[in-house]
């Protein structure tokens, strides 16, 4: 299959004058057989990027090189990519054997060959017993099966998807995700994915590129994304309900100060703060990371006090929305059978181990 490097790839569209490029410096190696997911709020420039490599877009400035290979100037079909798109794409004329066998068809592949191919892809993905009938004599999640036959007959060396899902429903997207993942595993192509949906990029993607306003924010396992995100943004777009972020001072390399709080920072963090003279930061903590419990506990060097303002139940969960009067509100996920009830004083405690610190001016994490 293939390794996909892109190098300070640029775009700009013509016409959009004073306009910030929609896609700017982008940079990424994608190793052979990597599954990556873009993923960034609408018009952050993941379908721009995309289609650059799929050649469907010029690039503005920078290279995109497949296995070694400089295809900037090579068109779609000589790059050997399959792209599958939101909106499926079908020829509604065509049997669904006739759309997956489509490329091979204009390849002109010999006729069994096409046979045997189509089959071989259908039943891969459970769809055999539907060849012979049209796109809309089937379901929306068995129709994107027929768009990814489509896209996988060929053995392309890289795969494109730009929110292959999005068009589903919650559950066939769940079972997709799935269908996906396996595909993947055991074609091993290489596969860039574009999605809005976070709960996919972190189940499917070995990496996940973060893009806001045109510019990659962070590259990453899910894991590092969602522990260690490089700035507010990433940490305010990943994980549901996002981060809390609150303003504070480092008070002597010791202690995470506002008016609501005086929090105890483990001393290695503190060391690292003060060396970096630092003063202003936002701290920023998972809603799991909180724990609460009724009433108003003695202030401590963990803990602080607020009052309830909303609480969401979410099937397992209980979200609960603490105010802290100027210091903002805090969420606090706890489990759905607690009994917050708005306007309960209540104390909160943070596991000061997940605490993060980030540059106010920035939003870069400073630890
Ligand atoms: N053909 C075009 N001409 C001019 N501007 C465009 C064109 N296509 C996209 N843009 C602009 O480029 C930016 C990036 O668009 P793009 O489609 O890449 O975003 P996206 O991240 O895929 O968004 P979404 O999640 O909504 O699909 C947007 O500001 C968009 O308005
Ligand atoms: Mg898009």
């Amino acid at each position: 299959m293939a390794r996909v490097v892109l190098k300070n790839l640029w775009k700009s569209y013509p016409g959009a004058k004073n306009v910030a490029p929609a896609v700017q410096d982008f940079q990424l190696d994608i190793a052979d057989r990597e599954f990556v997911a873009l993923i960034g709020p609408s018009g952050c420039g993941k379908s721009t990027t995309l289609r650059m490599i799929a050649g469907l877009e010029s690039a503005t400035q920078g290279e995109i090189y497949i296995d070694d290979q400089l295809v900037n100037d090579l068109s779609p079909k000589k790059r050997n990519i399959s792209m599958v798109f939101q909106n499926y794409a079908l020829y509604p004329s065509l049997s669904n054997f006739e759309n997956i066998a489509f490329a091979l068809r204009v390849g002109r592949a010999q006729k069994y060959i096409i046979e045997e191919s189509v089959k071989r892809t259908a039943r891969k993905l459970e769809i055999d017993h539907l060849l012979d009938r049209y796109p809309r004599e089937v379901s929306g999640g068995q129709r994107q099966r027929v768009a990814l036959g489509r896209a996988i007959v060929r053995d392309p060396r890289v795969f494109l998807m730009d929110e292959p899902l999005s068009n589903l429903d919650a559950k066939m997207r769940v079972q997709m995700r799935l269908e996906i993942i396996k595909l993947h595993r055991s074609l091993h192509a290489t596969t860039i994915y574009v999605t809005h949906d976070q709960i996919e990029a972190m189940t499917m993607a070995d990496r996940i590129v973060i893009m806001n306003k045109g510019v990659i924010q962070q590259v990453g396992t899910p894991e590092e994304i969602y522990n260690y995100p490089a700035n507010t943004f990433v940490g305010g777009f990943i994980g549901n309900p996002p981060m809390n972020f609150i303003n504070g001072t480092i008070e002597h390399g010791r202690v995470f100060s506002n008016k609501t709080m005086g929090l105890q920072i483990p001393r290695e963090t503190g060391e690292r703060l003060q060396e970096q003279n630092v003063h202003s930061v936002i701290g920023g903590i998972r809603p799991e990371q909180l724990y609460i419990e009724m009433g108003s506990s003695p202030v401590s060097d963990h803990t602080f006090v607020g009052t309830v303002d909303v609480t969401e139940l979410i099937g397992a969960d209980r979200h609960v929305h603490v105010d802290l009067g100027k210091t903002g509100t805090v969420v606090v996920r706890t489990g759905a059978e607690t009994r917050f009830r708005e306007g309960d004083t209540v104390t909160v405690k943070a596991n000061m181990d997940k605490f993060l610190f980030f540059d106010p001016n920035t939003g870069c994490r400073i630890h």
